[in-house]
């Protein structure tokens, strides 16, 4: 894994100075860590599997059924994992489009799915002009529905794009504290992001109600009243040597893209230490991840 670029974007400076960043400046800051970081939330995504063998993108695609969903939307789409796990499930049955905000992010997606056939668009999940309404039967979004703020016109957009009887599924943050390990590393990453921007836990990416089931499902009822909710959790695992796991489990985090070199290696060394309590006999440590599929049916 290359060494993280640390992004001092106005989001970060604003919240070094005590200031609360608003929408444009979390659209910036995201820009810019997807810019220089382009595939970073796939490089660890992809290899961490749960105990049937699953990622978390093939958990997502399994909501699809081709026997009634033709037009499936991958929200927030990336680098194109998801879209091309779907296409290598249902190829021809299914058509796929893929929105992001990133160019960065986006032109690797191209490169993944070189076929004109799967639409790609570069757009906010708040203003998707780009498709039209009762469009798509699923709309998947791995990843990134906990990072969209405000949330309210991107639950509207959703319910736009859908047509009756669809589907909206997204993989979102587990319970933290289900996993010690999980727990610690979360912890150690943001003391030293609250360490070095005291405002830190006032103005987290995203809207906080995505990360927690009753006030999200209570934000997806104002929305879609009528439809049937479940919030199920999960638990990915990936394992390796504790100091390349260390890298990779703190390079998931967005928080350590701003911390300081100096920070960033002693949250290494702190990472590195705690993913060694694990380590087996054959020198492997593992790294445990809560998630949580969240499947809206209309
Ligand atoms: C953590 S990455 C996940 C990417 C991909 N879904 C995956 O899991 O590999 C979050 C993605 O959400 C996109 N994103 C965040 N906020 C967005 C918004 N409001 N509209 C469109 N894309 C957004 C970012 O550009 C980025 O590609």
């Amino acid at each position: 894994m290359p060494e993280p670029i640390h992004i001092d974007s106005r989001w970060a400076q604003r919240l070094r100075s005590g200031e609360q960043p608003d929408a444009a400046d979390v659209r910036e800051h995201l820009l810019a860590v997807h810019q220089r970081h382009a595939g970073f939330t796939e490089a660890v995504a992809r290899g961490c599997r749960d105990a049937a063998g699953r990622n978390s993108y093939e958990w997502l695609a399994e909501v699809i059924d081709p026997s009634r969903h033709r037009t499936v939307l991958d929200l927030a789409c990336g680098s194109g994992v998801l879209a091309e796990v779907c296409l290598q499930r249902h190829g021809d049955a299914i058509e796929l489009i893929g929105v992001d905000m990133s160019a960065d992010e986006l032109a690797l997606a191209r490169r993944r799915m070189p076929n004109p056939g799967v639409r790609l668009h570069q757009a906010l999940a708040q203003s998707m002009d780009c498709i039209p309404d009762a469009g798509v039967d699923v709309v998947l979004c791995h990843w990134a529905l906990t990072l969209m703020d405000p949330i309210e016109p991107v639950l509207a957009e959703i319910r736009r794009v859908l047509r009756p009887q669809g589907i909206l599924a997204a993989i979102i943050d587990g319970d933290i504290a289900s996993s010690p390990s999980y727990a610690a590393v979360h912890d150690v990453i943001y003391s030293a992001a609250q360490h070095e921007y005291p405002c830190y836990a006032n103005a987290d990416l995203g809207d906080a109600r995505v990360r927690t089931p009753e006030p999200l499902a209570a934000l997806l009822r104002q929305t879609f009243p009528d439809a049937s909710v479940r919030i199920e959790p999960g638990l990915v695992s990936l394992d390796g040597a504790p100091q390349t796991l260390a890298q990779e489990a703190t390079g998931f985090f967005y928080a350590s893209f701003v911390l300081s070199p100096q920070a960033r290696a002693r949250v290494l060394a702190q990472v590195a230490t705690i993913l060694c309590a694990d380590v087996g006999s054959d020198g492997r440590g593992r790294f445990d991840m809560p998630i949580r599929r969240l499947v809206a049916q209309l």
